[in-house]
């Protein structure tokens, strides 16, 4: 059977990105076929090249008015799509072209601590200013609204009192790591089925 084709999106370090290429690096039922990119010298390109999986830089423009980015998936045979830390919004016209075939992976409990501007440090502090005692990754389906799909996954810890910022980033992301390669798995089996 033909291996389900994942392209994975990404802005930032790569370190999801890289868990889901090792995941799926023997996986007789899918692959990572490409990696995407809006910055030129995101760390996530070079884990690209280490797992020796194409990359694809983007342009804003070409992104959000032109159907450039839509032709290259179509090209590639990719049918389903993994933000790992991507930060631009998806636009309406990859929602629906990817119906119930995009994934997020959001650092916090959401519907709290979501939505523009909230990515990265900014998430983690605002969980820590709020008092919360715990937090953990969140994995949704992806519609035209930052952080608002259907959730799928959420996985908790225990944030201390003594906990800082960056101690409830280590244990979220830690968290990450452990549960998106094998929920992306669930989902594209799921989807294998219908
Ligand atoms: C993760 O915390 C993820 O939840 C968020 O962006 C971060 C990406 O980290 N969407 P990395 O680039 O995978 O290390």
């Amino acid at each position: 059977m033909k291996k389900t084709r994942i392209a994975i999106l990404a802005s930032g370090g790569g370190s999801n990105a890289r868990k889901i290429m090792e995941h799926f690096r023997n996986s007789d039922i899918a692959e990572v076929a490409l990696v995407v990119s809006n910055k030129k010298d995101a760390g996530v390109l070079k884990i690209a090249n280490e797992y020796h999986v194409p990359t694809l830089l983007i342009e804003r423009q070409d992104f959000y008015q032109t159907n450039k980015f839509l032709t290259e998936l179509e090209e590639r045979e990719i049918e389903f799509i993994v933000l790992a830390g991507f930060l631009w919004l998806v636009p309406a016209y990859l929602v629906k072209a990817f119906s119930g075939k995009i994934l997020n992976i959001h650092p916090a409990l959401l519907p709290k601590y979501g939505g523009k501007g909230m990515y990265g440090h900014h998430v983690h502090e605002a969980v820590k200013a709020a008092g919360e005692t715990e937090s953990g990754p969140t994995i949704h389906w992806v519609n035209e609204h930052y952080d608002e799909g259907n959730i799928l996954f959420q996985a908790r810890c225990t944030i201390n009192p003594e906990d800082t910022a960056d101690d409830i980033a280590r244990k979220v992301l830690e968290l990450e790591h452990t549960h998106y390669p094998r929920i992306i798995e669930q989902e594209i089996r799921k989807g294998m089925h219908q």
